[in-house]
């Protein structure tokens, strides 16, 4: 019995990571409210760095991969140092699609 509520949990937890947030969804709304920054590949826009003095972090690097979810959905939420917050797009489905990022 309890080896079938483990089998049951661990398929409910697979089903929620695997469809609960939309990669495609999250392109998206990455596309319009990341990509000026960010990049259509994650790696950062130099003129954007330049201009803000700052370094974009390549978003398909391991530094920021190696970041829980809730971490990167935060830093869309409340933002990050020159980072504004983005509360315009579903953060989650953001993640999920940088997530695709990964190199
Ligand atoms: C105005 C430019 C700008 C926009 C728009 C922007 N970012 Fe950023 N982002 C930055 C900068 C600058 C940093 C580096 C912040 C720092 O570390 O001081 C950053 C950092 C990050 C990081 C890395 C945080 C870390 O902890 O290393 C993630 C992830 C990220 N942005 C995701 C996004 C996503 C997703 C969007 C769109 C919803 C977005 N950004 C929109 C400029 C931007």
């Amino acid at each position: 019995m309890k080896k079938i509520m483990m089998i049951a949990v661990a398929t409910l937890a697979l089903a929620v990571a695997g469809f609960g947030a939309d990669a495609k969804a999250g392109g998206a709304a990455f596309d319009k409210s990341c990509k000026g920054c960010h990049g259509a590949t994650g790696a950062g826009n130099p003129a954007i760095a330049k201009m803000l003095s700052v370094t974009i972090p390549d978003l398909g690097s391991a530094e920021v991969q190696g970041k829980a979810d809730g971490d990167l959905a935060k830093v869309i939420s409340e933002g990050k140092g020159k980072m504004k917050p983005v509360k315009s797009v579903n953060a989650d489905d953001v993640v999920a699609f940088l997530r695709t990022l990964k190199k």
